[in-house]
């Protein structure tokens, strides 16, 4: 009897797998069409906002599970958002890229999971006369874009904040909180961020 239930599991898994391949292969063709620029492939997203603002290069991939957002309006805010990911890159599963200004990621940089990328908050925090509105309803501020550079690592739940750049080939350690620039060929991680080690012999 047991066995039954094993191959009824097998088949309705193999099922489910092909029926998510086929939506996905369906999925990404509109892409093409919706996206700025779509060379990549998105598999079952969980939120897509502003696509006609996100250019995704060739061999690109962003895994599951992944928001994108690219906010033109907000609360009656006007924005011209946009987001660029570069070719070879992958974008780890339950990532969040989220931009009022703009947001570049470089050729073939890897994410790890639950990666946050954001150039915007809710309200400036050096403006206290907004505590007293709710923070959803405060304007969206940008302290200003992010640049990812080339074949950077970012490490899984790293966040990478507002107005920072990081230089080619960074490694950024697992759970490290972004908040300045980081330069090329570093290993930096911590909250904030700090410089731990260069990677390249000057
Ligand atoms: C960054 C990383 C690659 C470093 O690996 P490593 O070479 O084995 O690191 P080292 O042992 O040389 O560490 C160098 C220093 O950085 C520190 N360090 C390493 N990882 C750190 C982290 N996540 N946060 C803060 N400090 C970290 C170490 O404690 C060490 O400090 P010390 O010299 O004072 O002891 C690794 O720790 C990491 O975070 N990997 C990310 C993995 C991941 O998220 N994968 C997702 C799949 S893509």
């Amino acid at each position: 009897m047991g066995k039954i239930f094993v191959i009824i599991y097998k088949l309705m898994h193999g099922f489910h797998k092909c029926m998510k391949l086929m939506c996905q292969v369906i999925m990404n063709f509109l892409y093409r069409f919706l996206f700025k620029k779509m060379e990549g492939v998105i598999e079952d997203p969980r939120q897509l906002l502003g696509c006609e603002y996100i250019s995704i290069g060739k061999n690109t991939k962003i895994h599951e599970g992944v928001i994108l957002t690219a906010w033109d309006g907000y609360e009656g805010q006007q924005f011209s958002p946009s987001i660029v990911i570069g070719e070879n890159t992958n974008i780890g599963e339950n990532c969040h890229i989220t931009a009022c200004d703009r947001i570049e990621i470089g050729n073939g940089v890897l994410t790890g999971r639950y990666v946050y990328i954001s150039d915007n908050s809710h309200g400036n925090p050096a403006h206290g006369e907004e505590l007293d509105i709710r923070p959803s309803q405060r304007p969206l501020y940008s302290k200003g874009p992010v640049f990812i550079g080339d074949n950077v690592w970012i490490g899984e739940r790293v966040c990478v904040m507002a107005g920072v750049k990081i230089g080619d080939g960074a490694i950024i350690a697992a759970n490290a909180v972004v908040t300045h620039d980081i330069p090329a060929g570093v290993l930096a991680g911590g909250v904030p961020a700090k410089v731990i080690k260069m990677l390249r012999d000057e």
